[in-house]
């Protein structure tokens, strides 16, 4: 079947960005992104398109080229199913907060009412598509609720994991390393593959669309994820011994990354991972184990989460250990609050845990983060219920300016690796701060020898 209506339910960070270059690369294909929450349609849709909901670089122009010629976003969800021949479903699935599987599985109530409501609204056969990442064999549950509606139509599932990292989203999408669709073996599931395949095709050569079955595909995405993370933890486990030892995380990473079997990428160590994927997919993981009495697995994938929060935690001990082991009523300032550079999301950001924390020891907190408003800090804290919103009120500040956050401050920590830290005036920031001025560099991002030069005490992680 060739596509030429796709709609998206869901217009978040993976739905946003994935559609509009669909809809860039492929102008004979109408592609409505649909999402229930009215207020990111209306920012999505703003006539000043550096105001959508979602920073990523490059993303508005992409979206002002395409949106209003074959890229829409509405809420009319039913309308959009409706006359779509390639529904994906790019819903949040995040881990659960309650009931069995609590803090451990995928949520999957919004993934189970989209399938209902395509269920209900599809008169004609359908492509449903997984973007959103599943647990292995969740393609099964949805095939069982659409199959069920007993007025003949057909479906065949998909699943089309998305593997763009934020802060890169529109680079990773124009040059994927691989586009991964798993189908059904059947010829109807392999004809279903293939209208999926000439969509990627538009700009994607062809060595790159990988096609598996199934299962195979939404186990890659959460493997994925696992290995990634599983490196991160990897290269922090070892900064501790490095700190203990003389040795130099950053001189180590080098070495072994320059071996071509391990490489060089994803050895960057730091104050832990955050975002929204990799904590949750690697719980789902252990929990998928978990459920098939695979412990060994489980056990063994979980170390990576909690060499993470050990990491997390051992950032801000080591604050308020060097700050001669209290940091009550002392301003510290934090430099960044993104879980990473260049994306306004602050899903699981390191920051909020090292704050909360310190907030813990009754320190103030000040932040800037360019692309961060003073509200989502806020929230990011509430969000923990360690105390009541007047209290997280009381203890953190946000800034306009990184010198005005800065004023005053006992100590800096640098949480996120925005470029523009490395450009500032330091001596002047040096000179606003009480003394010893520290630095916490949980991003290495500064150098050592030119802070010390202007008289910072600077603790990076790993050396
Ligand atoms: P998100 O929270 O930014 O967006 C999800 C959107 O879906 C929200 O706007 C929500 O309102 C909407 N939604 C939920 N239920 C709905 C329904 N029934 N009808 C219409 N809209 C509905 O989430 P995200 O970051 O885009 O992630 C989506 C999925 O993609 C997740 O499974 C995630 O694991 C996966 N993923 C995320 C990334 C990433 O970098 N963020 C990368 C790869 C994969
Ligand atoms: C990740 C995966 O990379 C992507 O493929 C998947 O689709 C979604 O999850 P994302 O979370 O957006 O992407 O960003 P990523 O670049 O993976 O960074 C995740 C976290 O790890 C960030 O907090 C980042 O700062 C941290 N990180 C990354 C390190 O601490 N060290 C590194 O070497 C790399």
């Amino acid at each position: 079947m060739k596509i030429t209506k796709i709609c998206c339910i869901g217009a978040g960070y993976v739905g946003g960005p994935t559609m509009a270059v669909i809809a860039q690369k492929c102008p004979d294909i109408q592609v409505t992104v649909v999402d229930l929450n009215a207020d990111r349609i209306a920012a999505w849709n703003d006539k000043n398109v550096d105001a959508i909901p979602i920073y990523e670089p490059g993303l508005s122009a992409v979206v002002a080229e395409a949106r209003g010629r074959n890229l829409f976003f509405s809420t009319d969800v039913e309308k959009a199913i409706d006359e779509a021949q390639l529904i994906f479903i790019s819903v949040n699935t995040p881990t659960k907060t309650y009931g069995k599987g609590k803090g451990m599985a995928a949520d999957l109530k919004y993934i189970e009412l989209c399938a209902r409501q395509i269920a209900q609204v599809a008169k004609d056969n359908k492509i449903v598509v997984e973007k959103s990442t599943l647990p292995v064999r969740t393609a099964e549950a949805i095939k069982n609720i659409l199959d069920h509606t007993g007025n003949g139509v057909q479906f065949q599932i998909l699943s089309n994991p998305e593997f763009l990292a934020e802060g890169t989203a529109v680079e990773d999408l124009l040059h994927p390393d691989r586009i991964l669709i798993g189908g059904d073996t059947t010829p109807d599931g392999q004809e279903a593959i293939q209208s999926l395949v000439d969509v990627y095709a538009n700009w994607v050569p062809s060595d790159k669309i990988l096609t598996t079955n199934v299962w195979s595909s939404e186990l890659s995405k959460l493997t994925a994820n696992a290995f990634l993370a599983q490196r991160i933890s990897s290269i922090n486990a070892l900064s501790e011994l490095c700190e203990k030892t003389g040795a130099d995380v950053t001189e180590v990473a080098r070495a072994i990354g320059m071996d071509s079997r391990i490489g060089s990428k994803f050895l960057k160590s730091s104050v832990g991972f955050g975002g929204s994927c990799f904590q949750k997919d690697i719980l789902n993981l252990v929990y998928i184990a978990k459920s098939y009495g695979l412990n060994e697995v489980a056990d063994y994938w979980e170390q990576v989460i909690i060499m993470n929060d050990h990491q997390k935690r051992r950032f801000s001990a080591k604050i308020v250990q060097t700050l001669y082991n209290t940091v009550a009523s002392k301003k510290i300032a934090f430099l960044g609050w993104a879980f990473k550079k260049d994306t306004n999301d602050t899903r699981e950001s390191a920051a909020i845990y090292v704050a909360d924390d310190l907030i813990n020891e009754q320190a103030q907190i000040a932040v800037y983060d360019p692309k961060v408003p003073a509200a989502k800090v806020l929230a990011d804290l509430d969000y923990l219920e360690t105390r009541t919103p007047e209290s997280n009120a009381q203890s953190v500040a946000s800034f306009g300016t990184p010198y005005e956050a800065c004023a005053g401050a006992h100590a800096i920590a640098v949480l996120t690796e925005w470029d523009e830290f490395t450009t500032y005036d330091w001596q002047k920031i040096y000179d606003g701060m009480q003394k010893p001025a520290f630095i916490f560099d949980g991003r290495n991002l500064l150098h050592r020898s030119e802070m010390e030069a202007i008289g910072f005490v600077y603790h990076g992680i790993g050396a």
